[in-house]
This record gives structure tokens, C-alpha cells and sequence, in this order.
């Protein structure tokens, strides 16, 4: 990596399992894609000294602090990235933006809309660079299903249909934290199922009404500092059915009650003329069928999202290879350096709260058992 390009300071915030991702993801970008800048890792920050001071130094960040308002203000860092729960996003954004800082804020945006649109609101006003964490977008095969279904390979879609599988919550046993805490956590409609929500929109468009319900199935939980069991206040599992703008349909799914399921999430998407579905199990593949080809191959094929025709795949390796999750977030941060100091970032915090926008109406259908219009939660 060349010393003659200009530096790019990163400070991250939170050194939880994004933490890790996005450290690594600044270390690899250089050594995936020609950037104009070079990324340094120039602080962390956490509320414990000792454990963020361990974990910058095995991520390769420069220094630690408890902090995260010095790491906002510090000189030598240029872009804040946010890595901690949702409920902590929009103060921090909005304290980023103020200080003049480019700003990659995990997903949710926020642990409700309000929230979400105080973060947009602060982007906006200080103009600065801004990107929501959607980086499943940036997986080869997922960026490829949306390139066809916009080539139209698929025809007018008409059905989308999305799950989010993992059984993250389905022990009894596991202690009370911020993710069972909704105004720390948002809930499982927006904490998987935004990425979800991401898909279709970017693939199929605006989603204008929804229908929900959700299950709570283990409703106390035990607390790891006292004897008392502490009420969990979110969704485990939720579905909803939706309506486009388009006048298509879809089906959203978030569990994180599935046994024995890690992170299986799927997208589907059914078209005038075809059918295209991406399976996280088999991240490097996609299904295609085709309606206009004879009848003899009726069926779907098995594209290989790794030819060099396909997004990203010609930066990574030979044909074969395959990419995994860890790819995804070198593109992202690839993408955003590549467009340093002066492009648009992309998806930005915008999206972000579009995305909100569609989970606050399911979960308001939810709880009140009633078809909610998104447009009642933007306040239009
Ligand atoms: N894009 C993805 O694939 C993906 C995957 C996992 C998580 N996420 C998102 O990333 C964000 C962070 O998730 P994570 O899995 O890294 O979490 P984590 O629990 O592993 O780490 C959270 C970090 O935030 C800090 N923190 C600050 N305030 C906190 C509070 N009040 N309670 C608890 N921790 C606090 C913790 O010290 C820790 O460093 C969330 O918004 C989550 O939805 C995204």
C-alpha cells in the first residue's frame, strides 16, 4: 500500500462483533481495490478501558478510549463509524455530523423512527458524507439478483417474499441484555428484518402498506447482576405481509426462535416473466428462471455470482474461490473510500430511515392488530 496517498482517519465506536468487522474491513479494503486514499485505524472506543484497549490492539487500531465523544472530536479522525447498539446511533450521528465528520452507521438506523429521523436530520444539515451498514447489498450474488431484476430479467416483479432465520433467543437460559431492551435494541423487525426491508425496497420499490404480528415466546429473562428476572420488552419472532407501491405483494419473516437455523436468510422474487431467489447458506450462488426459454429447461439454473462479469466478483478471487460474509464489509468500506472526500456514499442514512419507516409500521401493526399505510409513520 503506498504511503504517498492521503490518510483517511477512522475512529470506530463500540468493539463488539462489528467492531471487529469493520476494523477488518479498513485493514483489507487497500489490499482489495485501488483506493485514492489510505484508511488508518486511528481510534477505538468503549465503555470498559481495559477490554476496548485489548480489542484495539488485536483489530489493529491505533489507540482506545472510553470516550466516544473525544474519538467524534478528534482531529485525526475523519470518519466516525458506528458500532454500537441502535438505540445509541442517532446521538452519536448526530454529535459526528456536528464536529464535520463522515459518518457509516450499523443498521438499524435507530431503535425507532423518531430517532432515525433526528440522525437524517443532522446529516443533512452538516452535509457530510453519510452510509447506513446494509452490507449484505455488497454481497456478489445479492448485488447481481438486483442488476437483473432492474435489467428486467425478471419482468414487472410481483411477489417478494424474505426471511431471517437464527435462534438467537430461543434459550430460555440467556441472560437479560441490550437486544431484549427495546429502546436499546429496536426489535427483531428491525434488527433482522431491516435488512430485509433493504431488499425490497431496493429491488422491488416502496412498500406503502403492511400487516403484522408478532410472538414474544420467552417473556422474563434472567439478569446477570441481580436475582430478579427482568421482562423482555421485543419481538423474537414477527411476519407481515405487505403491499408495494408497484401493486406487487410480499412476505416478510424474522425469527430468532429457529432452531438450529444461524443466519438463514433468503430472497425471493417472482416476476411477469421470471423468478429470482439468493439463499445466504449458498452466499456465492443465485437461482434464475427464466420464463422465456423453451420448455425443455422448465426449471431454475444455478448462476455461480463469481464470474468476472459479476458486481465485485473480479476483485476478489479466481472464479471458484468463493467470498463469505468478511467480503461484504471490505466492499462497503471499499466503496465508500473509492469515492473520498467528495461522492455520495450509498445506501445513505435516508435509506436508513425508509427502511425504519417500513419496520415501525409493522410493528405498529403488530401491536395493533391493524394494516398500517408507511406514510402514517413518516407523518405524510
Ligand atoms: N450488518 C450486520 O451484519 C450486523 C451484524 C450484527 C450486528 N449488527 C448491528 O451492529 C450494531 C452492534 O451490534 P454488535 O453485534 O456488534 O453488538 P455487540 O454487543 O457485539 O457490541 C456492542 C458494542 O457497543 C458497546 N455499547 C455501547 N453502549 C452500549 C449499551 N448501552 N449496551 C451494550 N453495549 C453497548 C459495547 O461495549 C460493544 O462495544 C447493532 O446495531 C447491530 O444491529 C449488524
Amino acid at each position: 500500500v503506498s504511503s504517498s496517498l492521503p490518510e483517511v482517519g477512522v475512529g470506530i465506536v463500540g468493539y463488539g462483533i462489528m467492531g471487529r468487522a469493520h476494523a477488518y474491513a479498513y485493514a483489507a479494503a487497500p489490499r482489495i481495490r485501488d483506493l485514492p486514499c489510505r484508511p488508518r485505524l486511528r481510534l477505538m472506543s468503549g465503555r470498559d478501558g481495559g477490554a476496548v484497549a485489548e480489542a484495539a490492539r488485536r483489530y489493529g487500531v491505533e489507540e482506545a478510549t472510553t470516550d466516544w465523544r473525544a474519538l467524534v472530536e478528534h482531529p485525526d479522525v475523519d470518519i466516525v463509524d458506528v458500532c454500537t447498539p441502535p438505540g445509541t446511533h442517532a446521538e452519536i450521528v448526530a454529535a459526528a455530523a456536528a464536529a464535520g465528520k463522515a459518518v457509516l452507521c450499523e443498521k438499524p438506523l435507530a431503535a425507532d423512527y423518531a430517532h432515525a429521523a433526528r440522525a437524517v436530520a443532522a446529516v443533512r444539515e452538516a452535509g457530510v458524507p453519510n452510509a447506513i451498514g446494509f452490507n449484505y447489498r455488497r454481497l456478489p450474488a445479492l448485488a447481481l439478483m438486483r442488476q437483473m431484476v432492474a435489467d428486467g430479467r425478471v419482468g414487472e416483479p410481483l411477489l417478494l417474499r424474505a426471511s431471517f432465520l437464527s435462534d438467537e433467543f430461543l434459550d430460555p437460559t440467556i441472560p437479560f441484555d441490550w437486544r431484549f431492551e427495546r429502546a436499546m435494541g429496536g426489535t427483531t423487525i428491525s434488527d433482522l428484518g431491516a435488512h430485509l426491508v433493504d431488499f425490497a425496497l431496493w429491488m422491488v420499490g416502496d412498500i406503502a402498506e403492511v400487516s403484522a404480528q408478532s410472538q414474544t415466546f420467552t417473556r422474563e429473562r434472567p439478569q446477570v447482576d441481580s436475582d430478579a428476572r427482568r421482562e423482555v420488552e421485543v419481538d423474537e419472532a414477527s411476519s407481515a405481509i405487505v403491499s408495494f407501491a408497484s401493486g406487487a405483494r410480499g412476505t416478510f419473516e424474522m425469527a430468532r426462535t429457529c432452531a438450529r437455523r444461524p443466519c438463514d436468510f433468503s430472497v425471493e422474487v417472482n416476476g411477469t416473466s421470471g423468478t429470482l431467489r439468493f439463499d445466504y447458506q449458498n452466499l456465492n450462488e443465485l437461482w434464475y428462471g427464466d420464463g422465456a426459454e423453451p420448455g425443455e429447461l422448465y426449471g431454475m439454473r444455478r448462476i455461480r455470482a463469481e464470474h468476472e462479469s459479476h458486481p465485485y466478483a473480479a476483485q476478489w478471487w479466481p472464479i471458484g474461490q468463493g467470498v463469505g460474509y468478511d467480503a461484504s464489509f471490505v466492499n462497503q468500506v471499499a466503496d465508500h473510500l473509492e469515492r473520498w472526500p467528495d461522492g455520495d456514499w450509498t445506501p445513505d442514512l435516508e435509506t436508513g430511515l425508509r427502511v425504519q419507516a417500513v419496520c415501525e409500521a409493522m410493528e405498529r401493526s403488530a401491536a395493533q392488530r391493524r394494516w398500517v399505510a408507511v406514510a402514517e409513520v413518516q407523518g405524510t
